[in-house]
């Protein structure tokens, strides 16, 4: 294959999508995913009470653009004020993000971006030919979002912010009131908000506090079954967003996948509807899971620093004397079959990203190998 290199939108590789590809299917151990343990197909259709009947009277016939209309509105129920016109559904909150940043960003715009970032959030603007502001999350500062550090690089040619909360990989999240703050900042410059709300349920906080910003005209908040629901293969995600700009999503929609499956949608409709029934069980195992790592990390504080996640289920610590866990990465894999994600997929080479969200004998074993590593490193 030749002028690879010549494509009109030449998308940026992603290297956290690329270390997965090769390595999710083949690890014997997997604590780097971002998602909870996910589901069987027996054991959702008894959480969420699917019957052979619903299946049966299924017609598969083409669904409409932006979703099923029960599933809309049912989406829009939970996370919005209830109108499903605000609504898009798709094939996972991928499809949504690129349909919104292609249908409202234009070359030269201004984009506020956290930083690190998951590849979809920067680099489908950066393809677009944005100007990327970074609005960086350090972890010397606890991760912890600056938002007067955001006001400051706010300007009137800021067209988009674009924020992930609880963030992938930092598992940084927002203390109460600061998504408004951010929707204030975004506001005061008249630029869309986009957040990235895939980890929004998965809070330990009691009672969670509120994590998307309530009443600004120009957000979009964008949400998925991947993460706290436990069903990353069957592919839904959606966006709450002003009605023109699910409009203008449209036209993306008839150039990628049109539509989801009817199938699929009758799956997701029942997990919207019976969403506790799906989350709580993995937000218990999530729970136990990170009392579990904590006490670990505390085992091995002379290797490891942490700040401790309060939502998600990934955490991103550092490891003490290491400039580039990449090497240890790869000999955790190939010698003891244990799967992390090296800090460089988020440019932060120094660090690891370890998923909690999956079974707890699966963490253990794990943790017990990342300790044998540790100690022949
Ligand atoms: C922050 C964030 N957003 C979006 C996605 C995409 O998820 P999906 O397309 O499965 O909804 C991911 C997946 O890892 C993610 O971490």
């Amino acid at each position: 294959m030749d002028r690879l290199e010549e494509a009109a939108v030449k998308l940026p590789r992603a290297p956290l999508e690329d270390w997965l590809r090769d390595y999710y299917f083949t690890a014997d151990i997997d604590i780097s995913s971002s998602g909870v343990e996910p589901y069987t197909f027996t054991e959702v259709r008894s959480l969420v009470g699917l019957r052979a009947d619903h299946f049966e009277a299924l017609d598969f016939r083409d669904s409409p653009t932006c979703g099923d209309p029960g599933l809309r509105v049912a989406i829009a129920r939970r996370w919005d004020g209830g109108d499903p016109a605000r609504v898009m559904v798709a094939n996972g909150s991928t499809e949504i993000l690129f349909a919104v940043l292609t249908t409202l960003l234009r070359p030269g715009d201004e984009v506020v971006v956290v930083e690190p970032a998951y590849h979809a959030l920067c680099s489908i603007a950066s393809a677009i030919g944005c100007r990327l502001v970074p609005w960086p999350l350090r972890f010397e500062s606890g991760f912890r979002p600056d938002v007067d550090e955001l006001a400051s690089l706010i300007s009137p040619a800021t067209r988009m912010v674009v924020v992930n909360f609880p963030h992938n990989p930092t598992g940084a999240s927002l203390a109460d009131g600061m998504a408004d703050e951010i929707a204030d900042v975004a506001a005061d410059v008249g630029a869309y908000l986009l957040w990235d709300a895939a980890f929004h349920e998965l809070t330990y906080a009691d009672p969670p506090p509120a994590r998307t910003p309530t009443g600004y005209e120009r957000a979009i908040v964008t949400g998925t079954l991947s993460k706290a629901y436990g069903l990353p293969g069957l592919r839904v995600g959606w966006c709450v967003a002003p009605p023109d700009v699910v409009t203008g999503c449209v036209t993306v929609r008839d150039y990628t996948t049109l539509a989801l499956s009817p199938l699929v949608e009758l799956v997701a409709l029942r997990a919207v509807e019976n969403a506790d029934a799906l989350l709580q069980p993995r937000l218990a195992q999530a729970r136990r899971n990170l009392g579990l790592l904590e006490e670990w990390i505390g085992v091995h504080q002379d290797r490891l620093a942490w700040v401790r996640p309060d939502a998600g289920v990934i955490a991103f610590p550092r490891l003490v004397d290491m400039a580039s866990t990449d090497e240890f990465c790869d000999r955790l894999l190939h010698e003891h079959g244990v799967l992390l994600v090296p800090g460089s997929c988020f440019g932060m080479s120094e660090h690891v990203r370890l998923g909690f969200g999956g079974r707890t004998d699966e963490l253990e074993q794990g943790l017990a190998l990342v300790e044998r590593a540790l100690k022949a490193a």
